[in-house]
This record gives C-alpha cells, structure tokens and sequence, in this order.
C-alpha cells in the first residue's frame, strides 16, 4: 500500500491527538478541507479514500486449492461447517448474523467479518491478534465454537482423497499438510479484492458515477471527522483505535462480555480496553448486522452510533441517509468469488 501526503497527514493527526483527534471533528474537517484544496490540483487519488486495486496475481494451482478449501465442510470437526459457512461469498463475504454459528449450531461470540479485501487489513480479527491471513486460519479451525477441527484428523482426510492428493501436488508438490492449507487458502482470501466501486470511478475521474447525495454524502463523511478512522484503500482496517471514544458505549448498552475488551484481550494493556480494529467500509450494504457486537441492525443505527460514541455530534436523519448514500458507493465487484468449479476437488 502507498501513503500518500494526504493519508500521511491524516495518520498523523491521529496518532499527535490519539482518539481525541477524531473529537475535534470540526478541526480535522478543516484542517481536511484546507488539505483538499491544496491538493485538488494533484492525482485524485490524493483522497482519504483511495481507489482498491486487485493484489499481484497468486499461482493458480494455490488459488484454486484455497478455494475449495475454503468451501471444505471436511476441515470442521464434524464436517458440517465450512470457512464459506460463515464467510458467503455471494452474500457481501459474511454470514448475515449478529453472532455466527458453528459446528452443532454452537453460537459465537463475536460477529463474523467480511472476508472480502481482508488481505488489506493491518492485522486480522477484530482484536488483531492474527498477523496474518495465513496465521488467522488456525483460529476458527480449532475454536470449539466455530469449526471444532484438529489438524491430524484434517491432514489425514486430505491425503485419503486423491483430488486433493493431486490438487496438493500441483501446488506445493507435496502431500497434504496444515502449512499447505494455510497457504493456499490465504492466497485465495488475498484474490478476493472487490474493484471498479462507484466511488473509485469517480476518484478515477468519471465524475457520473456518484449521485450527488452521495458526493454530499462524502463531503459530511469527510467533515465530520469518519475518515479519521476510516480510510486509506479499504476506508478502514489500518489502525487500532477505541469503541466509544465519547461516552461509553458498552456501559450504555450493558452485559459487557469478554469480546468486548477487544485488544485488551491481546495486549493486557488498560489502555487497550475496548480498542478495536477500525473496520474497512468497502461493501458494508452488504454486511449488516453491524459492529464486533452485531448490534446495529442497518446502516442508518451504525451510522448514528458512530457519530455519537466516535465523534460527540448527533446527525441529522439527512446528514444520515446522504452518508449511507456514500458508504453504497464503496460497493465493488470481486473478479474471483465463485465457488468452485467442476473438476476442482470437492
Ligand atoms: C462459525 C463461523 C465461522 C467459520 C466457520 C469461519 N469463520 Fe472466519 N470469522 C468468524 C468470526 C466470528 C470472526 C471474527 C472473530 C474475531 O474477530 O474474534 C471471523 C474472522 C475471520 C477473518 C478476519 C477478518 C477480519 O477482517 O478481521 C478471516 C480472514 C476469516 N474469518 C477467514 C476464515 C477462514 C479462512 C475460515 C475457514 C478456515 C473461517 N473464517 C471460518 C466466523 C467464522
Ligand atoms: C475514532 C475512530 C472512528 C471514527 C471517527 C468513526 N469510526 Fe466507524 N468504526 C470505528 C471502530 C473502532 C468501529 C468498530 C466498532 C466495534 O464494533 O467494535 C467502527 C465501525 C463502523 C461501522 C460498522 C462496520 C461493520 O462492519 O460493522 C460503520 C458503518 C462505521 N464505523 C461508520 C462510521 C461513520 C459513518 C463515521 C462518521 C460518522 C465513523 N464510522 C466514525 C472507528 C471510528
């Protein structure tokens, strides 16, 4: 990823105030708005929000290993759940629920994010405690709540089936093992870039392709201090940063759980209580319910939400709809979502 002057300055900004930059919404909507003239002149991509671009192409025999894979009830503890059980590709990349669930229709903890442009995310999980899309698939393979496999029992049906014996061969020319599956499923996971959104288009130049509600709708958002947060090419998903900033909101909505501590959970540092990471807008129509607690029904409560507990400001309910508008815009189109083909081990 690039960082710009722009997105530069806006870390910056962040990282000088801490939580309380994105407080001074009207500051920051100043000091962006002074930014954006200075670099209107310039590449557009000079936006907060920058256009998603797909990642360099990965080998096709890993692609396609990590796809079926990815569609692979065998590798829970059962064989009745798969990555794609939670992760519905033809579904904005997430499962529908406030809270997922699992093997025997155990109930999760936490709601289940898009696996869609995952792969551009500082860290995975809402608590970041996987540094990688490779070290992440551990997690729900062995959680008891998700998919309640084990990796000899997993390595062990793999290599009993001859497609994936083959499909294995043709991609690491070696047997089946947990390293393998790893590989092969991140490398799936980073094909899944949604592109050609209807805001990169017009950051790009076509300037049809936003309503003017949704150019307004961006021009709030901008104002009124989200793109502190929410920025960069997956408009989220590069920084740590703590739910309820302004009041508290976990005090408000009561019977706090262990998933709400988020990174205190990996650091067991105070000041991590409640931090979480910022998560990306791209596609967000498609993924509601809404927040790591699944507690916001539609975009419009999110949106409310995030303007009290992040900034301090209530909006009007039309400064809302024409924000909404804007977040619709950050829906794209993945080139590599089908399931898997014919002829691909199942
Ligand atoms: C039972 C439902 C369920 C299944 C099955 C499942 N996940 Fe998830 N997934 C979740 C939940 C819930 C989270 C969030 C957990 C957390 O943050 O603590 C998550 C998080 C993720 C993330 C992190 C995304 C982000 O933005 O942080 C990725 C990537 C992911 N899952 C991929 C996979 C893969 C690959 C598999 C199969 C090996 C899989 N998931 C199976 C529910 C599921
Ligand atoms: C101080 C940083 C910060 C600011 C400012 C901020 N957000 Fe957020 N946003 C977050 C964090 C952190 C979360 C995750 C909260 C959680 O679920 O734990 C989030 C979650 C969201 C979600 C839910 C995404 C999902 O997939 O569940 C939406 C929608 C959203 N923000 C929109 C906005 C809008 C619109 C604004 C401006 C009115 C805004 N945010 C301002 C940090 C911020």
């Amino acid at each position: 990823m690039t960082f710009g002057p722009a997105r530069r300055l806006l870390c910056l900004g962040v990282a000088i105030a801490g939580s309380f930059g994105c407080a001074r919404g009207s500051d920051d909507a100043s000091a962006i708005r002074k930014l954006d003239r200075r670099t209107a002149s310039r590449a557009t991509t000079a936006e907060p929000i920058q256009p998603l671009e797909p990642l360099p192409p990965e080998p096709e025999p890993l692609v396609e290993l990590g796809r079926s894979l990815f569609h692979e009830k065998a590798l829970s503890g059962d064989g009745s759940v798969a990555c794609s059980s939670c992760h519905d590709l033809a579904n904005g990349g997430q499962d529908g629920r406030a809270l997922s669930l699992g093997v025997a229709g155990k109930r999760g903890e936490i709601n289940a994010p898009t696996v869609l442009n995952a792969a551009l995310n500082i860290a995975q999980f809402w608590d970041g405690r996987a540094k990688t899309l490779e070290d992440q698939v551990d997690g729900p393979i062995e959680h008891p709540l998700e998919m309640g496999g084990d990796w000899p029992t997993i390595e062990a049906t793999l290599a009993r089936n001859p497609k994936y014996r083959s499909a294995f061969q043709a991609a690491f020319g070696a047997e089946p093992s947990r390293a393998g599956v790893k590989l092969a499923i991140a490398a799936f996971e980073r094909t899944l870039i949604t592109v050609d959104a209807p805001f990169d288009r017009w950051v790009r130049g076509d300037k049809n392709a936003l309503s003017a509600e949704q150019r307004e709708g961006y021009e709030l958002f901008k104002a009124a201090g989200c793109v502190a947060c929410h920025q960069g090419q997956n408009a989220g998903g590069n920084m740590y940063q703590r739910f309820g900033v302004f009041g508290n909101y976990f005090q408000d909505r009561g019977n706090i759980t262990k998933a709400d501590y988020g990174r205190f959970n990996v650091t067991h540092a105070e000041a991590d209580r409640h931090v979480f990471r910022v998560p990306s807008l791209r596609n967000v129509e498609l993924t509601a319910p809404y927040f790591h607690d699944g507690s916001a029904e539609t975009l419009p409560q999110a949106v409310k939400i995030m303007a009290k507990y992040q900034l301090g400001k209530t909006l009007s309910d039309d400064q809302v709809t024409k924000i909404v508008a804007f977040l619709k815009s950050l829906t794209g189109r993945t080139l590599a979502a089908k399931a898997p083909g014919a002829g691909a081990p199942t």
